[in-house]
């Protein structure tokens, strides 16, 4: 019998970062996060589980890409074994914003296609549940099972059933707004899987970064609690700069930005420094992600339309958490 249904999931960005795995198999990671989950960057997800098929598919943003399987069969197995078939599937995903650009479409793809397929094979899992199983796939796609302010942990379990993301607070609590700068939209150079391998081997960093981590989460999530934006800014940007410190430093170097990028960072530091509430950050791509207050918004989004180099602004709120839903086929 065909078992089919769909998914929505939304993308987000860490405000203290993961950077580093604790077991490349498992994909612990080897420090805990805090993202918040992003409104307007979705993709949608569709999976068909047919017994006609002889292997997974996957089709993303319209082309077939079968060099995506093998953590998409991963996270497809371990579902398949809790529903006790072996059936292969059939996923065809699309996202709204470009893909594989330091906008974290594996979270919201991860995300979404485990909500999908485990909808599909009839599992009732718990959110938590859904979050460890998004996690194999890609770390941050832990998080984007929830919605607003959401807290990683990294946990320290040998199975790492303890590696799952919670809500810290909904994002009607404190609905900060993301201004994106994309200064381009080829795919990365670097995947962030290989780009962590390669820190935690050669840069003399890396042991820093883990070691001062947990103050970095302490920091923010009493930031959070508070809704103390310029503490708030003052962890977030530090934690982005460590992490791309400790990228940097590995041998061969590990740059994600580029010219646009700095000069993005620069304007945001100034506006700052002029009062308006905007704090940057910045994953493993080019992207500039300015976090600002509602008010800010506006001032926000023309100072970066207006740098040089800046190619598109994505603009949104705070969004929801995994969404599933039926399909027809
Ligand atoms: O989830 P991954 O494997 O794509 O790694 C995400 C890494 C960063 O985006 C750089 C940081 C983070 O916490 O999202």
């Amino acid at each position: 019998m065909i078992k089919a249904a769909a998914a929505r999931a939304r993308s987000n960005i860490a405000l203290v970062k993961y950077w580093g795995k604790a077991n490349g198999t498992l994909n612990v990671p080897a420090v805990g996060s805090i993202s918040i989950t992003l409104d307007a960057l979705r993709s949608d997800t569709e999976v068909v589980f047919d017994p006609a098929l002889e292997t997974d598919e996957l089709v993303l943003d319209g082309e077939p890409r079968p060099d995506g399987l093998v953590r998409v069969s991963a996270c497809l197995d371990i579902l398949r074994e809790l529903a006790g078939i072996g059936t292969r599937a059939a996923v065809v995903s699309r996202n709204n914003f470009p893909t594989g650009a330091g906008l974290a479409s594996s979270a919201s793809g991860f995300a979404a296609l485990v909500g999908a397929a485990a909808r599909a094979l009839g599992l009732e899992l718990s959110p938590r549940e859904l979050s460890i199983i998004a996690r194999r796939g890609s770390g941050s796609a832990a998080r984007s099972i929830f919605g607003g302010f959401v807290e990683m942990h990294a946990g320290n379990a040998r199975d790492g059933l303890d590696s799952y993301a919670e809500p810290l607070l909904p994002g009607k609590e404190w609905p900060l707004h993301v201004v994106v700068a994309v200064t381009s939209t080829g795919e990365k150079a670097v995947a962030s899987g290989s780009g962590m391998r390669h820190s935690a081997r050669s840069s003399p960093y890396y042991a820093a970064w883990l070691q001062t981590h947990p103050g970095d989460m302490a920091l923010c999530r009493q930031a959070i609690r508070t809704r103390d934006f310029d503490a708030l800014a003052e962890i977030a940007e530090a934690s982005c700069l460590k992490m791309h410190a400790a990228a940097m430093a590995a041998v061969p170097a590990l740059i994600y930005w580029n010219g646009t990028t700095v000069e993005c960072i620069n304007r945001i530091r100034q506006l700052r420094m002029s009062g308006l509430p905007v704090l940057f950050t910045v994953d493993a791509g080019p992207q500039v992600k300015a976090v600002c207050t509602p008010d800010a918004r506006a001032a926000v989004r023309d100072a970066l339309a207006a740098m040089p180099g800046v190619v598109e602004i994505i603009e949104t709120g705070l969004g929801p958490g995994l969404e599933t839903h039926e399909c027809a086929s």
